[in-house]
């Protein structure tokens, strides 16, 4: 299962690809505003920024809900760098701007997907992701995670090549649920990658030995 990052932070980018666990980075509208970045050469700047630090893709979404304009900007954002994934809502222009983008080998990322008919249409466009919102789902008290075994279900069935990327991902087990159900890649925010790190055993069991290691040399 490929780690992506759910962030515009590049600090924290930069500490997931130290890790060495960094596949590509996701962002979206609010995420580059957290960041305080606006206007377009801003923007644009911190895409290449992204692109720097890792070497995996990374989603650069658009803003626009109409075909034309979607497909303006997304082939901007694509020819801006090799790694730059064009994210397109699943709306009615949107899946048209999948098909355009797919025919003229642009990848893309379907984001805001919450049912599997939507996640089936991406597909059928052609999207390189489909993005499903696992915590916005939980958030309403729906089972986000069994939305990402549908599609995973329909997407084995008909060898359709799109990649499962399960997006807002909320903590460490929601990663590990993933990872079961068979999702090709996990985007989410930088704590809960580093959280998969921590058992209270581990650290017991380390000042353990380097205690007993101590009294042995001392
Ligand atoms: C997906 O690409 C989105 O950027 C993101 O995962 C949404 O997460 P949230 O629901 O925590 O905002």
């Amino acid at each position: 299962m490929k780690f992506f990052i759910d962030t515009a932070n590049l600090a924290h980018i930069q500490e997931a690809q130290e890790l060495g666990v960094l596949d590509g980075v996701t962002t979206n509208p609010s995420l580059m505003a957290k960041e305080g970045i606006s206007g377009e050469q801003n923007v644009i700047d911190h895409y290449l920024k992204i692109c720097e630090i890792v070497d995996g893709d990374v989603s650069a979404e658009v803003i626009s809900t109409d075909f034309d304009g979607i497909v303006a900007e997304g082939e901007k954002l694509a020819a801006l760098h090799p790694q730059i994934v064009v994210k397109v809502p699943m709306i009615r222009d949107g899946v048209k701007a999948l098909r355009y983008f797919s025919n003229k080998g642009i990848k893309t990322n379907c984001t805001l997907v919450f049912s599997p008919g939507q996640a089936l249409l991406a597909a059928k466009a052609g999207a390189t992701y489909v993005s499903p919102f696992i915590g916005r789902l939980d958030d309403i008290s729906q089972e986000g995670m069994q939305l990402i075994e549908q599609i995973r279900l329909i997407y084995d069935n008909y060898a359709y090549d799109t990649q499962v990327l399960a997006a807002s991902v909320r903590h460490p087990l929601h990663i590990i649920q993933c990872a079961e159900v068979g999702a090709d890649v996990v985007t989410c925010p930088l704590d809960p990658i580093m959280k998969l790190l921590k058992h209270p055993l581990t650290d017991i069991g380390l000042d353990k030995f380097l205690a007993d290691h101590k009294k042995a040399n001392s």
